[in-house]
């Protein structure tokens, strides 16, 4: 049975979840003890580093989380043993991402992770333990964690060990985490035993309204995080695929999204389009529900979910496309600023980045790529590319007589990603994109120069009163 009150509490991954949701935890619970632990030692390191920049992830207000309850209510280790051992209610935060081989390959995902932590728990946990899923999991995980658990609570040498599973999906979004953990729309908590619900919802009961802290059956739960990252990504792909219209009918997608997001029905939000939706869990997610939907024989709902992600990915190639046509049908040669690598504003995260499609496309045109982004470093544009950052390029990137077969450079600066560029390209929303002088950028770009505007961002007559070409996303003048 569990115990009347939580004490202890172990969270199993210090990524862009466990990180983040564990030091609002811990700064509105205070008297609460967390311990977040994970089995990849350098990020447990950047997360115990004394300089606060240098924190594994980037998330604005994150930092003063950590320098507030580190070390006082809250830790960082590679202690998983000790911590789960000692804990009342263990959270899985670990990565789920799409399985790559064997059954299920490109749309299942794979539960490797979670059931090595289920394991863990099931090897460690001593007395009763509440283990919370918090990583995104397909309908049904709770059943196979609960199978690992009861078979080592029938194995127990120490028959007091029990369990029970709860469901707690994050509906946190990166560059804006804080903030939506501090004010959620709604926690959502999944499971059977109503003791064990109730323990958890003291926990988010500290700062979130009762009215807000939603209870389900457990399967709901899980369903309802599926559902919730495929009803925004369908936003996302039905908004750009608008702009495609917009673009070849003369109308503005700013005016049509306005119009619409007016109904109350609809709503204004999550109706900007951009260069396409990217982040470590749309796609994911979306095709983790197509492989739920084939499994359970409905075809028909897969294939509807699927276009989701087929009309992104048509979206981000309809973007490089419309790139090298305007600059006269070739790229090849010419040197590109490009403007923002990450997913999104305000976050270090590139995964699923359109900027990776669209840079790739380029540099297969044979562009030569200056990349600039506030908080993405080299070392991961590299990775994420797959194209080696050729240092002696650097230099004569902007030495247009360099026929190179396409490749990309670093810009440490605005500035330098725009001298000698052909076109620029903004692919984040970063705040400083906006504040660009584009009268200094008409000195310094060759012309005729492009400005390619994928994220809306900019305010078209500053661009065009000094001089420059300008491409708007799903604006019908361009
Ligand atoms: P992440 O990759 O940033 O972090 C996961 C961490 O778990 C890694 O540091 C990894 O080393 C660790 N880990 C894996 N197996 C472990 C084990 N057995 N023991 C200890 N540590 C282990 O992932 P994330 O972005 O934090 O996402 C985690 C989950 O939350 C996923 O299911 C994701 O879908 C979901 N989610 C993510 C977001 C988001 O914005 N990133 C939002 C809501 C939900
Ligand atoms: C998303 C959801 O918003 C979260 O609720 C969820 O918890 C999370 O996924 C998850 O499960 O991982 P996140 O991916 O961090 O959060 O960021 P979003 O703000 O949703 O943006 C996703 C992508 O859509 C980004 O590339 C963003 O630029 C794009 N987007 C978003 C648009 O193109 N237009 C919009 O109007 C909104």
């Amino acid at each position: 049975m569990p115990s009347t009150e939580i004490k202890n509490i172990c969270c199993i991954g210090a990524g862009y979840v466990g990180g983040p949701t564990m030091s609002v935890i811990a700064d509105k619970c205070p008297h609460l003890h967390i311990h977040v632990v994970d089995i990849d030692e350098q990020r447990i390191k950047a997360w115990n580093s004394k300089n606060l920049q240098d924190l594994p992830i980037y998330e604005p207000g994150l930092d003063e989380k950590i320098k507030k309850c580190r070390d006082i209510n809250l830790y960082f280790s590679t202690e998983i043993e000790k911590n789960i051992s000692n804990a009342d209610m263990v959270f899985i935060s670990v990565n789920t991402p799409t399985k790559t081989k064997g059954i299920g390959a490109g749309k299942a995902s794979d539960l490797k992770w979670v059931e090595a932590c289920a394991r863990q728990v099931s090897k460690y946990a001593s007395g009763h333990t509440i283990v919370v899923e918090k990583s995104t999991l397909p309908v049904k995980t709770a059943e196979v964690i609960k199978i690992i658990l009861e078979d080592a609570q029938l194995n127990s040498q120490n028959s007091k060990t029990t369990f029970d599973v709860l469901s707690n999906p994050e509906f946190l979004a990166e560059g804006s985490a804080i903030e939506d953990l501090e004010n959620p729309d709604r926690v959502l908590i999944g499971g059977e035993n109503i003791e064990a619900i109730n323990l958890l919802s003291e926990i988010y009961l500290n700062w979130v309204a009762e009215e807000k802290i939603l209870h389900t059956n457990i399967w709901s739960s899980e369903l309802a995080k599926l559902t919730s990252n495929a009803f925004l990504a369908q936003r996302i792909s039905s908004i750009n695929s608008i702009s495609a219209i917009c673009e070849a009918t003369g109308a503005d997608v700013r005016e049509v999204s306005r119009a619409i997001g007016s109904d109350s029905r609809i709503g204004s939000k999550f109706l900007d389009s951009g260069p396409g939706f990217g982040g470590s869990c749309f796609k994911k997610d979306i095709l983790n529900l197509v492989y739920l939907c084939e499994y359970f024989g409905l075809p028909e709902v897969a294939k509807f979910w699927e276009e989701v992600i087929e009309i992104n990915k048509w979206h981000q190639h309809r973007i490089s496309k419309l790139i090298v046509k305007k600059l006269f049908g070739t790229v090849s040669g010419k040197k590109i600023s490009i403007l923002g690598f990450a997913f999104k504003a305000n976050t270090n995260d590139t995964r699923e980045s359109a900027a990776i499609v669209i840079c790739k496309d380029l540099i297969e045109e044979g562009a030569l790529l200056s990349i600039h982004d506030p908080k993405v470093d080299k070392y991961q544009i590299e990775k994420d590319l797959g194209i080696k950052l050729n240092l002696n390029e650097e230099s004569k990137s902007e030495d247009h007589s360099y026929k190179s077969k396409g490749g990309w450079t670093y810009a440490p600066s605005i500035k330098k990603s725009l001298i000698g560029a052909d076109a620029s390209i903004i692919l984040t929303e970063w705040n400083e994109y906006g504040n660009i002088d584009w009268n200094m950028a008409k000195k310094i770009m060759r012309s005729p120069s492009w400005i390619f505007d994928a994220r809306s961002i900019l305010i078209p007559e500053k661009v065009k009163n000094a001089g420059l070409n300008l491409w708007r996303i799903g604006d019908g003048s361009n």
